[in-house]
């Protein structure tokens, strides 16, 4: 039986499968944590319950020791779960050996390293199946919405989204590069079916350590023909809305149990402001509240409340070390110092970060050049006014990709939109309306500098019956990055590839 069935099978004896993820002994009882995947479970081992033999076999368990436990099952709220296993039989499959990750905390590199046994511990486990939420209610909004899901190819003879972060790889003697997207195959499949998504890996070759990029990545890439980019903020609002009730509605549990607040993911089911780049510009550079909040003077709000608890959070290391030196403090006692003090150390660090960081946010919002890009920063600046996803469009055309398409009443302007996630998160999706113009397409590709006989099949989508049409990329672990509000995009991924990091 798995774990989270238990409920349903109150007074009755069963079994479970799974591994020890916690032991505590007085005395006559074992107490054993069991997890099975599915969920969490106390079982009891009492010697007067089990016999010795049972018993001893129990007590020899180690943390990870794989197990099967048969025993009464009890209703008990108090427990995790609301139920209790009264464990009659114990049979092993195996001992483990001493378990790397313990309850003390570790270091980021160490975790990283040990991800494929990181991945079994209970706040790893909430962001996986959080993650399965997302990807199950992606596909759900789009397939009850009639789209057809395409594969795009991995291996791809040009580049969608620049030549600076590709990936080259040997393709028979030819340079190949893996995707950066599967955009404009998904124009080609719109062009035949209509509506049409992709649910892939894409790569990027991003020589930089930073919070948000991943070298592959799973980017969700919806094209719609006929669609302009209104109706594209419309498409995109509604699968965000569909994920985050679907998450609320299936990941209480969950949530809870990684110290997700979720008033702003609640809020976030409402409309999603919609800013041109223009107004975006005048607000990070503190022209425009918003809501009466101006973006310098609460950085610098910010900056003064990181520096006071910085502060305290020093004087209280100071304190607990003072207290461990003490003479005859127990080990126990000991122990829980330095827990804490290792807990608080990793605090530091992140304020640290943050009185870092928050200058040069201020720096670079205030010297923001019109025109420009937002580069991280800026995405930070302007999300950390908002408890809501907001849609930026209608960006200067030089800075965005060649396939976007001139804006009609501004030609300075291309019809691209970003998404950016609240909370100082940035970017999540990145699409807009396509050009539909050969020749307009023909002058961005010299533009950019892209070879043209690598486009010669993309244009003929222009030449074949060219339709006004719109897309957009949602990156997969960007949106669970916020959804599950973690610090960086490596833990919202099984086994991240990045800079630096290509094992387990
Ligand atoms: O904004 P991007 O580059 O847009 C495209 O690739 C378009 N072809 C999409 C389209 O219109 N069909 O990427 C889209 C999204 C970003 O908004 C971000 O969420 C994610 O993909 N993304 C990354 N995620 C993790 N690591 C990286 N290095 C990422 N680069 C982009
Ligand atoms: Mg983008």
């Amino acid at each position: 039986m798995y774990i989270k069935d238990l409920a349903a099978a109150a007074e009755q004896s069963t079994t479970i499968k799974g591994w020890v993820t916690n032991k505590r002994e007085s005395k006559g009882i074992v107490f054993l944590v069991m997890r099975d995947g599915t969920g969490f479970c106390q079982c009891v081992v009492a010697l007067d319950n089990c016999g010795e033999q049972v018993f001893e076999q129990a007590r020899s368990l180690s943390m990870e020791s794989s197990v099967a436990l048969t025993g009464k099952v009890v209703l008990d709220e108090k427990q995790i779960g609301g139920v209790e296993l009264q464990v009659s039989n114990v049979e092993v499959f195996q001992v483990a050996e001493e378990y790397p990750i313990s309850k003390k905390e570790h270091g980021v590199d160490f975790l990283m390293d040990h991800r494929h046994l990181w991945l079994r511990s209970s706040r790893q486990w909430a962001i996986m199946r959080i993650r399965n939420t997302i990807i199950y209610s992606i596909h759900k909004f789009f397939q009850e919405q009639g789209f057809l899901q395409m594969d795009a190819p991995i291996f791809t003879g040009n580049a969608c989204e620049g030549t600076s972060n590709l990936f080259e790889t040997d393709f028979y003697g030819d340079p190949a590069y893996l995707s950066q997207s599967g955009q404009l195959y998904g124009e080609a499949m719109a062009m035949a079916f209509g509506r049409i998504y992709t649910f892939g890996p894409t790569f990027r070759a991003e020589k930089s350590k930073t919070r948000r990029h991943l070298s592959e990545f799973w980017m969700i890439e919806p094209e719609m023909a006929f669609y302009d980019i209104f109706q594209n903020m419309d498409v995109i609002e509604g699968m965000l809305h569909t994920v985050i009730r679907e998450v609320l509605n299936t990941n209480k549990a969950e949530l809870d149990l990684i110290g997700r607040d979720t008033a702003i993911l609640e809020s976030s089911l409402k409309p999603f402001p919609r800013m041109t780049y223009d107004e975006a510009v005048r607000i990070i550079r503190g022209e425009q509240d918003v809501n009466g909040v101006n973006s310098i003077t609460s950085l610098r709000q910010a900056w003064k409340e990181t520096q006071e608890r910085h502060d305290a959070v020093l004087k209280d290391i100071e304190e607990r070390e003072a207290k461990i030196a003490t003479p005859g403090m127990k080990k126990g006692e000991i122990g829980f110092h330095q827990n804490k003090i290792q807990e608080l150390r990793n605090e530091l660090r992140d304020l640290e970060e943050d009185l870092r960081n928050i200058p040069q946010w201020i720096e670079s919002a205030e010297n923001f050049r019109y025109g420009n890009d937002f580069g991280g920063s800026d995405e930070t600046v302007l999300t950390r006014l908002f408890d809501v996803p907001v849609m930026v469009y209608d960006w200067p055309h030089e800075v965005k990709a060649f396939y976007l398409k001139r804006s009609a009443q501004d030609p300075s302007k291309a019809r691209g939109v970003d998404v950016l996630a609240p909370e100082g998160y940035g970017e999540i999706v990145g699409g807009g309306e396509r050009e539909t113009d050969l020749h307009l397409l023909q002058e961005k590709i010299v533009e950019h500098q892209l070879p043209m006989e690598a486009f010669e099949w993309y244009l003929d989508l222009r030449r074949f019956g060219s339709v006004p049409h719109s897309g957009f990329g949602l990156g997969l672990e960007r949106l669970v990055t916020w959804v599950c509000k973690l610090k960086h995009v490596r833990e919202s991924i099984p086994f991240g590839r990045m800079y630096g990091r290509l094992l387990p």
